[in-house]
């Protein structure tokens, strides 16, 4: 059983979502330019019910990110556009009926609100205890089978900071955003005791995978 982060899109300097997330913009303005690998892959094409799709390396990688997950744990932001208290129940994620966990997803939040159990197998737990409480659960939930951090950068950045990943493949995009939620900032990956063990060329990012030493 392992806690990961994968197939996490980042621009060489260093951002994993654009600046002003909102309804139009959920990866923030610009964001897409971080995911474009994934949109072209077999898998992402699936998973929007579509034929098709390119079935190389950047495919191999985004698979990889979907094999052997028994729970997620998502940021709130990165579950939707809704800030502050929730209005009302009416949001119930950007995945529309049946999302692409189909496992339990634990929702980082300050905002208390019901599990939502969606079509597929997929359902959202919003935790308000931290992201150890959310961990707990994650784990428990998953049995076995691994923990994935989904996101968003924020989340991702707690869980490393804390060295509770036990490994990232992140897809490092040939593009500069200039602005947006920054991955690294502060982090002091080396001293956390995080290294590249792997770099694998695809069609459209290079995957980097890193490990936490000893894991
Ligand atoms: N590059 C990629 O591959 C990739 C992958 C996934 C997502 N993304 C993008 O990342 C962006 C979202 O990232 P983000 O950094 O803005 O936010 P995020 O990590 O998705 O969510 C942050 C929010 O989650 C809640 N939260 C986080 N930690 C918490 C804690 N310990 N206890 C309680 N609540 C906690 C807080 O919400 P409240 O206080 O409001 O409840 C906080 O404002 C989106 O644009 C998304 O599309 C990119």
């Amino acid at each position: 059983m392992k806690v990961t982060v994968l197939s996490f899109g980042v621009s060489l300097d260093g951002f994993s979502a654009g600046p002003r997330q909102d309804l139009q913009n959920p990866l923030g303005v610009g964001g897409p330019a971080l995911v474009e690998w994934f949109f072209n892959t077999r898998v992402w094409r699936q998973m929007q019910g579509q034929e098709g799709g390119e079935t190389g390396v950047d495919n191999r990688m985004a698979e990889r990110g979907f094999a052997g997950i028994g729970a997620w744990i998502l940021g709130r932001n990165m579950f939707g556009p809704v800030r502050g208290p929730w209005p009302d129940e009416s949001w119930n994620g950007w995945w529309g009926e049946e999302p692409p966990y189909h496992v339990p997803v634990f929702v980082l939040t300050h905002h208390p609100r019901p599990p939502l159990r969606m079509k597929g197998g997929t359902e959202f737990h919003f935790v308000t205890e931290g992201m150890h409480a959310a961990l707990e659960q994650a784990k428990a939930a998953a049995g076995t089978a691994d923990v994935r951090i989904g996101g968003g950068v924020s989340t991702v950045r707690q869980y490393l900071q804390a060295r509770l990943v036990d490994e990232l493949h992140f897809a490092l995009r040939p593009v500069f955003m200039g602005a947006g939620e920054h991955l690294w900032q502060g982090l002091d990956m080396r001293g956390l005791g995080y290294e590249c063990a792997e770099v694998v060329p695809g069609e459209r990012a290079s995957h980097v995978i890193v490990r936490k030493r000893g894991s």
